[in-house]
């Protein structure tokens, strides 16, 4: 392991989890959140042209290229509160993606600290998912059954409108599963080989039980 910072991966399927213990995990280390997932959908919204081509991978349920992904994360890990540690969000996804990571992270003398595999069934995701509902505007996640807001349709945080993504339909729903299985399940044999993966039980349990699980685990490293 190399460097001293909270260099946190988080894996799992769509609708394990990520984007709710993320928040809570960069919350309570300080940690710079990169969701690859939050970065091509704010490119969608600002209409640039890396957007408008994501956006066909994204609704298809596909992933976008490597090396797209891998330029978008590279600057993005260059950033001052990055250096400080961060914790990545549904990035890497791809074995090419994974060896790309630990070589850039080698250059500056960095180094992956921990990886978190959030693990719940696969005949949950696609009721977590197409149950999901967000903040237009602070992005806080919601569930219609597992986490109602106090008013339908309104956040609790800042009374913003709740929106469904364009990806939460059945249809690409199977899409995405299908292809964390193909292409991103093998991730977690990947950093077990490098005796950094942690599974973590991602159901039966409220996000703030889960959260309690994960942080037995994260320890800054010496
Ligand atoms: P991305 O945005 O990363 O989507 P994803 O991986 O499919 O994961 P989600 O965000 O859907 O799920 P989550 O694990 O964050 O779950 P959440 O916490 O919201 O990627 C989207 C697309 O972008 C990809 O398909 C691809 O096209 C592209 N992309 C992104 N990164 C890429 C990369 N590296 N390479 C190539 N392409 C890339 O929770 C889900 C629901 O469950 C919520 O409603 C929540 O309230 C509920 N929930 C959470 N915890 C619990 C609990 N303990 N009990 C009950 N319900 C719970
Ligand atoms: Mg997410
Ligand atoms: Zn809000």
């Amino acid at each position: 392991m190399a460097g001293s910072h909270l260099n946190v991966i988080l894996l799992g399927a769509p609708g394990a989890g990520k984007g709710t213990q993320a928040a809570r995990i960069c919350a309570r280390f300080g940690l710079a959140h990169i969701s690859t997932g939050d970065m091509f959908r704010a490119a969608v919204a600002q209409g640039t042209e890396m957007g408008l081509a994501a956006k066909e991978c994204m609704d298809a349920g596909a992933l976008v290229p490597d090396e797209v992904v891998i330029g978008i994360v590279r600057d993005r890990l260059g950033e001052p509160d990055a250096v400080e540690g961060f914790l990545l969000d549904g990035f890497p996804r791809t074995i090419e993606q994974a060896a790309s990571l630990d070589a850039l992270l080698a250059e500056a003398g960095r180094g992956v600290s921990h990886v978190l595999l959030l693990d719940v069934p696969e005949s949950e995701l696609v009721e977590r998912l197409a149950g999901r509902r967000l903040c237009r505007s602070c992005g806080t996640g919601y569930h219609i059954h597992f986490q109602p807001p106090r008013a339908e349709g309104a956040c609790d945080a800042c009374d913003g409108e709740l929106y469904q993504r364009d990806d939460d339909n059945e249809r690409t729903i199977l899409n995405r599963l299908e292809v964390y299985r193909s292409q991103t399940e093998p991730l977690a044999d990947y950093y077990k080989q490098h005796g950094l993966l942690e599974t973590i039980v991602g159901s039966g349990m409220s996000p703030d039980e889960v959260f309690g699980a994960i942080e037995q685990k994260v320890v800054a490293p010496l």
